[in-house]
């Protein structure tokens, strides 16, 4: 899978130039676009009116179908635009927003109750790193994950630091990282066979096809280079 989070960036415009650009493509079947909310409505009618076999994505969804929560966005209305998958608990959110996981545990709930698939982003801090945490931390994050199936769930390895940053781990070190969160995964209940772990974190076309070949690594969460329509061509194949 090949998820292009656009993040806070786009319009109207750049949306529609960018699937048309990508439309070419014989790979949207492994794509997941995730525009800003606000052009979902826009890009589902242009995927539908040209028959493309590219799925939608939010960047996040609020925990609650239809209460009174001003602001909010719920799996309903999301569906409503076709869209069938949500990132949960980017790092972006989990720091700006002190998204804990009590609230990202609620967003999985409600995501897969509804039918809405769930990219659940997990990664350590340099910090975390450099203090020989990173193994530690990720269990802590994934453990949101106890008693949910991964069969309608990814899980997107994404180390803060290599996160818009253009550093990338080492590639032993992602193999090593998604083999651990493989386990990990099995060890809350989660069925071998059912599992998928992506990479996230300065992925580009110069990168992308190494770490994509990873045997533990089953897709890229690609932000800054998906932007680039060319570009994203060249990372999806
Ligand atoms: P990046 O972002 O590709 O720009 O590093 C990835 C992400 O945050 O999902």
């Amino acid at each position: 899978m090949f998820v292009a989070n656009w993040k806070m960036n786009g319009s109207s415009i750049t949306v529609k130039e960018w699937l048309n650009i990508i439309s070419s493509s014989d790979n949207l079947n492994k794509c997941i676009f995730c525009p800003p909310l606000l052009y979902l409505k826009e890009a589902n009618e242009f995927i539908s009116e040209k028959k493309l076999s590219l799925s939608l994505g939010a960047q996040d969804i609020d925990p609650e179908n239809n209460i009174s929560l001003t602001g909010g966005i719920s799996p309903s209305m999301l569906k409503d635009v076709g869209c069938k998958y949500s990132i949960i608990g980017h790092s972006e959110r989990r720091n700006f927003y002190k998204e804990d996981s009590t609230l990202l545990i609620d967003k999985v709930s409600i995501c897969l109750k509804e039918g809405i698939k769930v990219i659940f982003c997990i990664g350590e801090s340099l910090e975390e790193r450099n203090s020989g945490q990173t193994k530690e931390i990720l269990s802590q994050q994934l453990r949101a994950l106890d008693g949910f199936s991964s069969e309608n769930l990814m899980v997107a390895y994404e180390p803060v630091w290599a996160i818009g940053s253009g550093r990338i781990p080492l590639l032993e070190d992602i193999s090593e990282t998604s083999d651990y969160l493989i386990d990990e995964l099995i060890s809350l209940g989660h069925k071998q066979e059912e599992i998928t772990i992506l990479y996230g974190g300065s992925v580009d076309a110069s990168n992308a096809k190494e770490i994509y070949q990873l045997k533990s690594v089953s897709g890229l969460l690609i932000g800054g280079a998906s932007l680039d329509g060319e570009q994203f061509l060249k990372i999806i194949g």
